[in-house]
This record gives structure tokens, sequence and C-alpha cells, in this order.
């Protein structure tokens, strides 16, 4: 802990984060103003002390924190762009199986106090087929959310919508060829969508989402859970496509062939681990391959965004991308 309760904290947000608050315009800059204030008064109001930030984040401030009994905790503050109340909703429903486990929260303030975890599986990096096991029983653990929000607006449609506009708005910044995959795959989930088949999605189960688990404890029985959920509803497969979007880095410097036998192989093993369709995963895979590096481009992290498009290329080859 590097101050007392009370005293101004060293405030650092990750380059990211401050990307993305700038991006958000006058409030997100008075978001950034006000940061340090900010947790000056959650230490007050919820007894904490509040020490080193935390790496990895996009959308928030995250920092290590100490209730007055000494228990280890994790204090986050979102961006005023983020579905806050969703995610708090969604980790309350959870009641720790499959996600973090919440101290409390201030929706007002988007601040929530979390148990403490331990790294990232992004940090940990295991083999990436041991990664993709492990993220599919987390999943299997956080699909048993109860339902107690309406389905949303439709997620294939929207993002078939987004990629539309955000491939024109940034001047076709991929092949017509990608774009046309992306939208036909969209087209086929949302002529998929049937509400009673739903369950609530993380949203987002990427491996810098998955954090381990210090001791055992139900609901950790993968020995990760995650952190922010979207939780919105929509079909398993759905949370599939978005474990099978990354991987940039393992198809970095193949030809289209060997980048498409190694993204169907990990799509068998989703598929396999889950008793969910493999034709699914692939579709949502794809569209979220192109509607990630479209929206990371949006945002101006152009080296982030750039590999999702140049792996999507890849995959848009025959026979794969069917
Ligand atoms: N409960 C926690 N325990 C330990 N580390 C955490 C916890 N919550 C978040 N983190 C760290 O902060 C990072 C960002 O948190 P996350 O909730 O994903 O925020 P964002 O909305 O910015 O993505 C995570 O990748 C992890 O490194
Ligand atoms: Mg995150």
């Amino acid at each position: 802990m590097d101050h007392r309760p009370g005293e101004p904290a060293a405030v650092a947000a990750n380059a990211l984060v401050r990307q993305k608050a700038h991006s958000l315009g006058p409030a997100g800059q008075e978001w950034l103003a006000e940061l340090p204030a900010r947790i000056g008064e959650m230490e007050r109001r919820w007894s904490i002390t509040v020490g080193q930030p935390l790496p990895g984040g996009t959308s928030s401030y995250v920092a290590r924190a100490r209730t007055r009994d000494g228990r280890d905790a994790v204090l986050k503050l979102s961006l005023p762009a983020a579905d806050f109340a969703g995610q708090v909703r969604t980790l309350r429903l959870a009641r720790g199986r499959g996600y973090a486990q919440l101290f409390a929260y201030d929706l007002g303030r988007h601040a929530m106090l979390q148990e403490a975890l331990g790294p990232s599986m992004e940090r940990l990096r295991p083999a990436p087929r041991q990664q993709i096991e492990t993220l599919c029983a987390m999943l299997r653990r956080a699909w048993s959310v109860p339902r107690a929000v309406d389905p949303g607006p439709e997620k294939a449609s929207v993002l078939g919508e987004t990629v539309g506009r955000l491939w024109e708005s940034l001047g076709r910044p991929c092949s017509e060829r990608v774009v046309s995959l992306a939208m036909v795959f969209a087209g086929r989930r949302a002529a998929a969508f049937d509400p009673d088949r739903c369950v609530v999605v993380h949203g987002d189960p990427h491996p810098g989402n998955a954090l381990r688990a210090p001791t055992p404890r139900e609901g950790a029985e993968a020995g990760f859970v995650f952190v922010d959920p979207d939780g919105f509803l929509a079909e398993r497969a759905y949370d599939l496509g978005v474990v099978l979007r990354d991987w940039c880095a393992e198809l970095k410097g193949r030809d289209g062939a060997a980048a498409g036998g190694l993204v169907r192989s990990y799509c068998a093993l989703l598929a396999d681990r889950t008793g969910v369709d493999e034709e699914a995963i692939w579709e949502w895979g794809f569209l979220e391959r192109v509607s990630t590096g479209l929206y990371v481009l949006d945002f101006g992290a152009e080296e982030l965004g750039r590999p999702f498009l140049d792996t999507a290329e890849l995959l848009a080859c025959r026979p794969y991308a069917q």
C-alpha cells in the first residue's frame, strides 16, 4: 500500500485506458481528471486502502485494495461508456459461480469492489489448447447464471451492421471478400436466433478476462474465473466464437491453408468440450474477428486491430471459409 486512506493516490491509468477515455470526448476527459478524487472517495466510503494499479484493462482503472479487516480486494472504476449496471447485475446473479465474487458496488460512481484474484491467463500463457480447454470449463460454469434480462438487440445483426458501417468510415481497411463473408455469417446467426435457447453469455471471454483463483472454492473448479462480463442473452456459440477470434500470434507467418487448418482444429476442440455446433462457432468466430479488428482500428489502436483483419484475410480463403 503506497498511501494512507484519505490521501490522494498516485494515479496512472494505463495508455489504452487513456486513449479510450480521450476517444469519449469531454465525458472521458472528466473521468480521467476526477480519478484521484474518486479513488479517495471510495476509500472513505468502503473503508479500504487502495494500492498498486493492475495492468491489462482497456475500459477501467483497476487497483489492489485492502479492507479494514485486512482482506485483499480489487477496486474497479469503469469509464462512463461501459454498461456498468449490466456488469454488476451479471456478477451479482453469478454469486461467484464461474465469475469473480462481488463485495460492494456503486452504480452511480461506476465503482465495484471484487475479490482479489491472481494473474490473467493472458499473462500466464499456458499452451493454446490448454487455454481453450480451461475457457470451455469456465464457460460451462458461467452459462448457469440465471436469466434475469430480456433479450436485448440481437447480437449478430448489430455486429453485421457495425462491420458494414466501420468498413466504409475507416476507408475499407480490409478486402471486400472478408466483409462480405462476415455479413453472410451475421445473417446466418441472426436467422438462427432463438430466445429459448439463449443463455447469459459472458460476451468477451478472452484470456485477459480469465483470472486465476488463488484458492480453491465453489464456482472456481476450473482454477480460473471470469471478470468483466457483458452478460447479455445469446446462444452459447457466441462466447465460443469470441474464444476462437484470438490466436493472431499463433497464425502469424502461416499461409491460408495452414491458418485455416489450425483455427478449424481449435474450433473442433471448442465444439467437443461444450457440445455446441461447430459451424455456429466458426461463423461467430469469423464475424468477431472482423468486427473486433474494425472496432479496435476505430478507437485508434492500429497495432492491436490490424492482426485481426490480416488473419481474417487468411481465413477467408477456401475451403475453410464456407
Ligand atoms: N478481481 C481482480 N483481481 C485481480 N486482478 C484483477 C481483478 N479484476 C481485474 N483485474 C486486473 O485488471 C485487468 C482489467 O480488468 P477488467 O475488469 O477486465 O477491466 P476492463 O473493463 O478495463 O477490461 C484484468 O485483466 C486483470 O489484470
Ligand atoms: Mg477486460
